[in-house]
């Protein structure tokens, strides 16, 4: 395979990235489900898989072939993915771990930190819009500390991000009552993925907060007429940058002669135009006054 010089993440680029992680993950010996894989599980789906959805880790079927979700929890996972207008060809499936745990126990503390790494890297190469959860151990790697009955079929942001968690497919399996709630969860799929593009194309968030200050430097506040006690106007201050650490105190300070101004000639005598549009807000410059 030749890799071109331009398109720091071409396709190509990416498949390079991706089969020299399959490679690590086949030969890897960091914890002890080396000893007793047949296959190691590294993930498979698209290059370009707006969402990556994490499993547990490997069971039977999938330490026999080195595939991940292939036995019955994947094909509940293939009806789910259809209801979400997704297929296994347009996404990325992988796991925690990504050896079997013997007898399919759970995976260790542990093990899950040794094999953390290979799943930041696919993160990090495939970069999906959207990483969906399933089952306990992949949710409390982004969402530390909740409980799966609360926040399944949630969206949220993590590392800038949207996650969503949702019950193992193998819940639904043993649990009849529970398949039902996850397929209604899989449902909104295509929402989340609209809204993680909105998170994606977000301004970062010193523009954002640049944004807020800005905008706080505008404050509103409302005048009341000192004798009937309407509201007269909602008048914007606006306070210049370097001023702002001071705003609570000028804007008592510069309320009185508003106040003053508007006793003296109240709005409808200012014009006919603010006579007639006396509930209207007006924006005033502080220089204005
Ligand atoms: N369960 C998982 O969590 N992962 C698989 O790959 C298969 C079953
Ligand atoms: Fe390596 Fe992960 Fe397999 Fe452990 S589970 S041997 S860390 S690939």
């Amino acid at each position: 395979m030749v890799v071109t010089a331009q398109g720091g993440n071409s396709l190509a680029r990416l498949a390079l990235q991706i089969k020299d992680l399959e490679a690590q993950v086949k030969t890897c010996q960091l914890c002890r489900l080396a000893k007793t894989r047949t296959n190691a599980v590294p993930g498979e789906g698209s290059l370009r898989a707006e969402v990556m959805f994490i499993g547990e880790g490997p069971g039977y079927h999938e330490d026999k072939q080195g595939r991940p979700f292939i036995g019955a929890a994947g094909h509940f996972l293939d009806e789910l993915l259809a209801i979400a207008g997704l297929s296994r060809e347009s996404a990325y499936i992988t796991n925690v771990v990504k050896c079997r745990p013997p007898n399919n126990r759970d995976p260790n503390p542990d093990e899950m930190a040794a094999c953390a790494p290979y799943l930041e890297r696919q993160i990090e190469i495939i970069n999906p819009r959207l990483i969906v959860t399933l089952g306990r151990y992949s949710m409390s790697k982004f969402f530390p500390g909740e409980r799966i009955s609360q926040i399944h079929g949630q969206a949220r942001i993590v590392d800038g991000r949207l996650c969503v968690a949702m019950y193992h497919p193998a819940a639904g399996l043993h649990q009849a009552s529970l398949a039902d709630i996850i397929r209604a969860d899989f449902r909104k799929l295509p929402v989340f993925m609209e809204e993680a593009q909105r998170v994606l194309m977000a301004p970062p968030a010193e523009v954002v907060e640049e944004r807020i200050a800005e905008a706080e430097a505008a404050r509103e506040f409302v005048v009341h007429n000192p004798e009937t006690g309407a509201v007269l106007e909602n008048v914007a201050i606006y306070t210049p940058a370097p001023a702002a650490a001071e705003a609570p105190t000028d804007l008592a300070i510069n309320t009185a002669p508003i106040v003053e101004e508007m006793k003296a000639a109240p709005p409808a005598a200012k014009s006919k135009k603010s006579a007639a549009k006396k509930d209207s807000y007006r924006q005033m410059s502080f220089f204005d006054l």
